[in-house]
């Protein structure tokens, strides 16, 4: 059923995926770039929002004119920052959903990644209840209906013991003080909560991508700006407490619980919000799965270079005072309850060679469940079922759908953990022990990896951005990287890969592979 529920999910994601890239290109879909673009788009609420308190009057009579005179009046630059603060909402909410479904469609919440998943969802209930204080200020037909909803859903809490719906049985009764309360839970209380929240939420992850692309800034506020010149955000008719409200234009983004109070009762939401809210915080637990052992440091191999800890995505290794009287000064210690295994502190250990000659095969830091050892035990018996002069040895991440897509086309796969996982000697090995022709390496495209930067790390490894860089006699048009987005599109893997075939098949007679 999970699966299943992943699988659609990933499909859904998918197309919107094509779109998307055409509109934004590659590195700048937003589809990679979500959780920068909540970020960015509270940005634009909090700068549209200053202006507006500028010229807002937290008073029940002095509100909706004030409202209306930034609409109106001062339309080019009030009006304006009006209709930014509400369409830079909704794009929040928008972009907060597909966060949530994308984190869930590529399993990235489970087991030890739970913390970012559960403190996500205490932000839910902060955004909206900004959106709902937020249409409350306005104070017109809508910011009554919300008001009075809103009263009847904290009724039935146990947590006041006056009836709040009775502030908005008249005019007279509708007190400045709670106006301004709702101001200051809008204004004040409500954006720092939510600023540690997000802190709260990143601060386990290293290197957390909190700017989306400057490209993709400006493509998102130049659409929101055009969307605020031809449909400018305006009130509805000024709220009137004598009469009851008659139907209102709903903003859908945050208040599409608001008419099941009325169809249904203010319990059964509250049951529903509530019931909901668990069982997502519970998901990364549903159903209880097993988990492999952590990184293990081996101190004999370990020169504390700190190559680790600098490429581990989730901050899981410490550089520490040396323990065991070696020259070197630190050594990488790893914390289990952080480490997700996805091996990616392998990949960046220079010791991590498949060369050596003599004794095991044993890097500073390795994964129990794939170790260095068994990968190269790994490789060779992959390899030796390749023949001819095209021979491609693929390298993909486990279980993965490419991984999956290749094996059935009858092609030699070694998968690992992530593609992160590899280190660059081994790349050095299969070609210079002429165990293959050229080498495919495949994965997700950067900003979907599983593990974060295990395609980053790898492209940048292998083009010798990165250490630990891929050696200098390595020619580098036998290594073809092939990332892939989603699963619709892994049908081009295949032709990547004749593509690669053919190169070596036109390759000029005599050129020959480096060999140790
Ligand atoms: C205001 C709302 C939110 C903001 C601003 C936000 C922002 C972010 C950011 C910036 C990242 C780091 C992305 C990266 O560098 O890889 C992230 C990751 C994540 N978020 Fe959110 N997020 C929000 C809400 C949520 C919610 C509601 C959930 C789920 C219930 C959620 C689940 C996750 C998960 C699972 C990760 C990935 C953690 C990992 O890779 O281990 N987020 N979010
Ligand atoms: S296996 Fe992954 S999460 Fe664990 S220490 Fe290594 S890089 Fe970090
Ligand atoms: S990368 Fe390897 S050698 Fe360097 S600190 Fe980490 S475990 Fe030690």
């Amino acid at each position: 059923m999970l699966s299943f529920l992943q699988k659609a999910a990933r499909a859904g994601l998918g197309l919107l995926h094509r779109p998307l890239a055409r509109a934004f290109g590659p590195a700048e879909n937003p589809l990679n770039h979500l959780g920068a673009l909540i970020i960015f788009f509270c940005w634009i609420v909090l700068i549209s929002g200053i202006w507006l308190l500028i010229f807002f009057r937290t008073s029940v009579s002095g509100a909706f004119e004030s409202l209306e005179y930034l609409t109106h009046e001062q339309w080019y630059l009030g009006g304006i920052m009006r209709s930014l603060h509400r369409y830079a909402s909704d794009a929040a909410i928008a972009a907060l959903f597909i966060h949530i479904v994308k984190e869930f469609a590529f399993d990235t919440y489970r087991l030890k990644r739970w913390f970012s998943w559960v403190t996500g969802m205490p932000l839910v209930w902060m955004v909206f209840a900004l959106g709902v204080t937020g249409y409350w200020l306005v104070w017109d037909e809508l910011a009554q209906y919300v008001a009075i909803t809103s009263a009847e859903l904290l009724d039935r809490l146990p947590v006041f013991t006056d009836s709040m719906a009775g502030n908005f049985l008249t005019d007279a009764a509708m007190s400045d003080r709670f106006f301004t309360l709702m101001a200051f839970m809008h204004l004040v209380g409500l954006p720092i909560f939510l600023v540690f929240g997000i802190w709260l939420h990143v601060f386990r992850l290293s290197r957390p991508s909190i700017n989306p692309p400057r490209r993709l800034m400006a493509g998102t506020l130049l659409c929101m700006l055009v969307l605020s010149f031809v449909f400018p955000a305006v009130s509805q008719d000024k709220a009137d407490l004598e009469m009851a409200t008659r139907s209102v234009d709903l903003d859908w983004f945050y208040l599409h619980v608001y008419p099941l109070v009325q169809i249904t009762s203010p319990g059964v939401v509250w049951l529903l919000l509530v019931g909901i809210s668990c069982v997502i915080c519970l998901a990364p637990w549903l159903p209880p799965g097993k988990i492999a052992g952590p990184a293990i440091v081996d101190l004999g191999n370990c020169n504390g270079c700190q190559r680790c800890a600098d490429d581990c995505p989730f901050g899981a290794i410490q550089m520490q005072a040396r323990s065991d009287g070696r020259k070197y000064e630190r050594e990488a210690v790893v914390d289990a309850d952080l480490c997700t295994r996805c091996g990616i502190c392998v990949g960046a250990c220079p010791t991590a060679t498949p060369f050596r000659s003599h004794g095991d095969l044993v890097p500073g830091i390795d994964l129990p469940e794939l170790t260095a050892a068994d990968l190269r035990e790994t490789i060779r018996s992959v390899a030796a079922t390749l023949s001819g002069n095209d021979r491609v040895l693929s390298f993909s991440c486990r279980g993965s759908s490419t991984a999956k897509k290749l094996k059935g086309a009858g092609e030699a796969v070694v998968e690992l953990k992530c593609m992160g996982q590899l280190p660059p000697p081994f790349l050095d090995y299969v070609l210079s022990r002429d165990l293959a022709d050229a080498i495919l390496l495949t994965g997700c495209s950067d900003g979907r990896c599983r593990y974060r930067f295990g395609t980053h790390w790898t492209e940048d490894r292998v083009t010798r951005k990165r250490d630990p860089r891929l050696r200098k006699r390595i020619d580098e048009s036998r290594i073809c990287r092939a990332w892939q987005d989603y699963p619709q599109y892994q049908g081009s893997v295949l032709k990547q890969l004749e593509a690669l075939r053919d190169s070596l098949a036109n390759e000029p007679a005599g050129d020959e592979v480096v060999s140790t």
